[in-house]
Parts: structure tokens; C-alpha cells; sequence
């Protein structure tokens, strides 16, 4: 079934022409006016010119075809999931040819959804779903985790669909309810970002009442390499389309929580998370443990910065890597902690949060795949170790510095948020805050010189800040890696004030 055309597999060969090709025809068409409307019992074979979202059905999909792009296919609907107060939709929008399908769930604002900001979420991984950091983190609806809701879901006041409008993305293909036809893979974050701007110029497409409006990127942990990325390739594509007299993605920042940017001070923060008063007022490591590590530092940085940074080199940088995790890391994973909270034991099943399991079980519940209009009989996996081992092959954590992007769309005027909860050992704020100081861009002397303040919610501290115009750096005091998970008040608040352009 899976390989059933051996002429379709030979076209895969050559599927980088076809994706670019691919590309530039979409931005070629700046309205839906080539759209037509069919529906799954497309018996009716109905055309219209100007389908209007309010039409969307709940019970079955309905599939959108561009005239003039014959060979590719949106499938949305309508779906009364997790927000009963907003108009919801899921969906798949194929790309590269039709033949990556990549699933999305689009929470209209519950402010002004015909005014408000756009906001796409990503969880990291790599491989991870965004299911998670919407039912567990800053989603219209939250996991129930105590069953006193009859739904299976609980209303979350505190969502970031208050602000925005806001849809969350499964990618790459693999990665939660997105598929590919014919098993074909994502190996690196470059190849990743070919996709998704695909994939939001098709939702532009698709949503029309949304086009032009003003775009935020945003995720957390290893969102803090995809999402430069991805930031770039929708820029650096805005510059063709300009060009060529094609509309633009209205690309206004990206937004990175507890990320994995800069990776050279990454072992460095890490012991002063756990040896050190970064995190909690007494260390949580032992004696013995931290001065092994502290031996080793150096060592460790010396060898990730020759073969990693200074001149990427696979088979060095992945030694000195090995080294680091077991001089430096093995003894935080030994400890029983939660790595992404270190005030906090691991527990659950995955990732140390019983959420993450209570996530797949509601997942894969029949009712629910129905309500998402989910096609595919397999389990849901809330990180794909397949997706994950791709990336590990590439060393693709290591072998692109990301600040660089960073730097990149600073000086281009794209507005950056880091923010990082200050007990998250994984990606920590030390980490985030050192590579932040030393990024080189226009802003950086402005950026350096300004002094740390306290910022608050409804007269309580949330963290510490640095602002300048472009580059927010802002902790959250008390939370793990998870900000909206441990602290959803504080990281609505700074969401809002961020979309609005205000200091925190
Ligand atoms: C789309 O509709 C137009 C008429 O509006 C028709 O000519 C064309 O064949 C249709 N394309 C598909 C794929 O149904
Ligand atoms: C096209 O869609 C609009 C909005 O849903 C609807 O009002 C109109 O009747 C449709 N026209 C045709 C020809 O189906
Ligand atoms: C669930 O129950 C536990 C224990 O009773 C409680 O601590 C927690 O706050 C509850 N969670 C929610 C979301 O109500
Ligand atoms: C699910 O039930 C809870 C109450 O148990 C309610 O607050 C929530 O709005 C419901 N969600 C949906 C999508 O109906
Ligand atoms: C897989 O999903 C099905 C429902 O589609 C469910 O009955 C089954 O328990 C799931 N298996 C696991 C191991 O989660």
C-alpha cells in the first residue's frame, strides 16, 4: 500500500526540485481565489471562489484545492475540541508535493481574533509534539489530571489564545499526528524549515482573515535551534517574494522559552544549576559530584569549543560531547531529580511529568482521534525517537552555531524574546543568559550596559528582565522548563505585554 508506485518513488528523487518548485508556486498566489471547495463526499463537486471559515463542517473535513497548485491539499475542520468560547479547527496542509502531511490544531483569540497577532507554538525535542505544550502548558485546555471533567479536558484561563490567535504545529513529519506517505524523513533543522514555511504560507492561504497579520513564532527547548531557523528561511523567502511582487509573511518575532540556542555555555550552566545557588538557595548535588565536574569543566569546554564551535568536526564534536554528558550530566540523571525542575523529583513515566502519559492515553482514545479528525491508527508518541535519532545522526544540535540566526534577525528588525524558568537544569537560564551576552549584533552594547531589573505581576516579583527595543531577556523565578505549566499567570502576563510591545 505504503510503495505501491514505483514511478511516485522515483519522483521522490527528485523531490528537492520539486519542493523548491513547489515553493515559489505557492507564494506565487497571493489570494484564495483559485480555491475550490469539495468536501469528503465530494459528490456535489461544488466550486466556490471565497470559502469563508464560518462554512467548515465539524463532522468531516473539508478539502481545499488550489486550481492552480493541482497536486496539493488542505483537509481542515471544524472541531468543538478543548475551547468551547472560540472557533477551533484542525487540520492537515500537505507540502513538498502533497506528500508530507502536517497536523495542526488553530485556536482562534479569544480577544479579537479579527485584530489580534498570530502565534505559531512548537515543542522541541526534536520530536516532541506540540500536544504537549498545548495540554499541558498554555493551550485553550488543559489535561485533566484529577477526572472531575466530564471532557476529559479542563477550560485554562490562563491560555495564550487570550492574546492571540494561535495555532499549534506537529513537525517535522513524524512528529505527533503528522505523517509522511512514503516514509520519507526530516534529518536537520535547515530541511526542517523548507517545510514549515510551506506550511505557514499555506495556512495564510488557507485562513485568509488572518493574512498579513502580524506573525509570532514561538516555542520552548529545542525550539531554541528551530525557531531562528525557521525565522531565517521565512525571512530570507519574504526577500524573494519582495522581489518578485509576491505577498510577504508578516514575521514580527520569535519567542524562546528554556531553549537550546547557545549550546558552548550550555555544561557551564548546568553545574551551576545543581553545584551552585543559580536555581535554589543551597546546591542539590553532592560534594564529590561537583568537584568531579568542576575538574572537568574545563576539559569540556575546551573540546566542544574545537571541534564543536570553532570548526565543526562530527567525530570530534560527538566525543567531546560524550565526555561532557558523563563527567558533567550523568550525575544529574543519576540523582532521581527532574532534570526540567530541579525543585522537584521525576515522576510519571516520561519526560518526569504524569501529564505527559495522561496526554497519550487522552490522545488515543477513539472519541478524541474523531473530534481531531485524525487519520492515522497509530498510537500517539509524544516524542518520536525516530525523528530524535535523525537529528542525533547530523549532530544537529551542534553542528549550526543558532545564535547566529539570532544575531541574523535582530539586525534585520525582528524582535527576539528569551525567556527561561530558573529551575530548568536541561536547557537553564545561565545557559541562555550567557550565550545572550555575548551574542554579537547592533544592540549588544545597548543591551549589555542596561541594568537588570525585577518585573512583576499584579505587584508579585516573576523574575528578572533586560530589555532593549528588539532583545527582551526575561527569567521566571520558580518555574522549571515548562514556564506556562508552573507559572501560567506570570507567563500570560509577559505573552500579552510582549504581543502589545510593552516592557515587562
Ligand atoms: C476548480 O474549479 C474550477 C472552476 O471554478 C474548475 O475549472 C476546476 O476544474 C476545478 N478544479 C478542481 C481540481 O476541482
Ligand atoms: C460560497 O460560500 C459562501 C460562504 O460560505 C456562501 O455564502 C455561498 O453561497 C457559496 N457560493 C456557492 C456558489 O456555493
Ligand atoms: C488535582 O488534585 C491534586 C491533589 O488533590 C491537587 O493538588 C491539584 O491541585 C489538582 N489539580 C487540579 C488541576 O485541580
Ligand atoms: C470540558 O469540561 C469542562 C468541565 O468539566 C469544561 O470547563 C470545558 O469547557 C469542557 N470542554 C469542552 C471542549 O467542552
Ligand atoms: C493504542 O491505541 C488504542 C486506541 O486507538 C488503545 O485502545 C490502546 O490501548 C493503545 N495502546 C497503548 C499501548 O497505548
Amino acid at each position: 500500500m505504503k510503495f505501491k508506485l514505483l514511478s511516485t518513488l522515483l519522483a521522490l528523487l527528485i523531490l528537492p526540485a520539486i519542493v523548491f518548485g513547489i515553493d515559489e508556486q505557492l507564494s506565487l498566489s497571493n489570494h484564495v481565489t483559485g480555491l475550490n471547495r469539495t468536501g469528503d463526499n465530494s459528490a456535489t463537486g461544488e466550486s466556490n471562489s471565497s470559502l469563508h471559515l464560518s462554512a467548515l463542517q465539524s463532522d468531516t473535513y473539508t478539502v481545499l484545492q488550489h486550481s492552480r497548485f493541482p497536486n496539493h491539499r488542505v483537509r481542515v475542520k471544524k472541531t468543538l475540541f478543548c475551547d468551547p468560547t472560540v472557533n477551533v479547527y484542525t487540520g492537515y496542509l500537505d507540502v513538498d508535493a502533497g506528500a508530507k502531511h502536517l497536523f495542526f490544531y488553530f485556536f482562534e483569540s479569544r480577544g479579537d481574533p479579527d485584530k489580534d497577532d498570530v502565534m505559531m507554538w512548537i515543542n522541541g525535542g526534536p520530536g516532541c509534539s506540540s500536544a504537549m505544550g498545548l495540554l499541558m502548558e498554555l493551550g485553550p485546555c488543559n489535561i485533566d489530571m484529577n477526572s472531575t471533567s466530564v471532557n476529559g479536558t479542563l477550560w485554562n484561563p490562563h491560555s495564550w489564545n487570550q492574546a492571540a490567535n494561535v495555532f499549534f504545529l506537529d513537525q517535522p513529519v513524524g512528529v505527533g499526528f503528522s505523517y509522511a506517505d512514503y516514509g520519507e524523513t526530516i534529518q536537520t533543522t535547515e530541511e526542517a524549515a523548507k517545510n514549515v514555511h510551506a506550511f505557514i504560507t499555506i495556512f495564510f492561504e488557507t485562513f485568509t482573515q488572518f493574512g498579513g497579520r502580524p506573525l509570532h513564532l514561538a516555542g520552548e527547548s529545542y525550539g531554541g535551534r528551530y525557531l531562528p531557523v525557521f525565522a531565517s528561511e521565512i525571512y530570507d523567502q519574504n526577500l524573494v517574494a519582495r522581489r518578485e511582487g509576491r505577498q510577504q509573511l508578516n514575521l514580527k518575532s520569535i519567542i524562546i522559552g528554556n531553549g537550546n540556542t547557545g549550546i558552548s555555555s550550555l555544561y557551564l550552566g548546568r553545574y551551576e544549576i545543581e553545584c551552585g545557588t543559580a536555581a535554589l538557595e543551597k546546591p542539590v548535588q553532592s560534594i564529590t559530584n561537583c568537584v568531579r565536574m568542576k575538574m572537568a569543566l574545563p576539559r569540556c569546554q575546551q573540546r566542544m569549543q574545537e571541534s564543536c564551535f570553532d570548526m565543526f568536526d562530527s567525530i570530534n564534536c560527538r566525543a567531546a560531547v560524550t565526555f561532557c554528558d558523563s563527567e558533567i550530566s550523568a550525575g544529574m540523571w543519576a540523582s532521581g531529580r527532574n532534570v526540567y525542575d530541579i525543585s522537584k523529583m521525576c515522576v510519571g513515566n516520561e519526560l518526569c511529568y504524569a501529564e505527559v502519559s495522561a496526554i497519550k492515553e487522552y490522545l488515543d482514545i477513539p472519541a478524541t482521534r474523531k473530534l481531531l479528525g485524525v487519520e492515522t491508527s497509530n498510537n500517539f508518541t509524544s516524542c518520536s525517537p525516530e525523528v530524535g535519532a535523525n537529528f542525533g545522526i547530523h549532530m544537529d544540535k551542534y553542528n549550526t552555531p543558532t545564535h547566529l540566526h539570532v544575531a541574523g534577525l535582530l539586525d534585520r528588525g525582528v524582535r527576539v524574546l528569551i525567556y527561561a524558568g530558573t529551575y530548568d537544569w536541561q536547557c537553564n537560564w545561565i545557559s541562555n543568559k550567557m550565550w545572550v551576552e555575548q551574542l554579537e549584533w547592533s544592540g549588544s552594547d545597548n543591551y549589555n550596559k542596561i541594568p537588570w531589573r525585577e518585573w512583576t505581576v499584579r505587584g508579585r516579583v516573576a523574575g528578572e528582565v533586560k530589555a532593549t527595543p528588539l532583545l527582551t531577556f526575561a527569567t521566571v523565578r520558580g518555574a522549571g522548563h515548562m514556564v506556562p505549566h508552573d507559572k501560567p499567570e506570570e507567563a500570560l502576563a509577559m505573552i500579552k505585554k510582549w504581543l502589545q510591545n510593552e516592557s515587562l
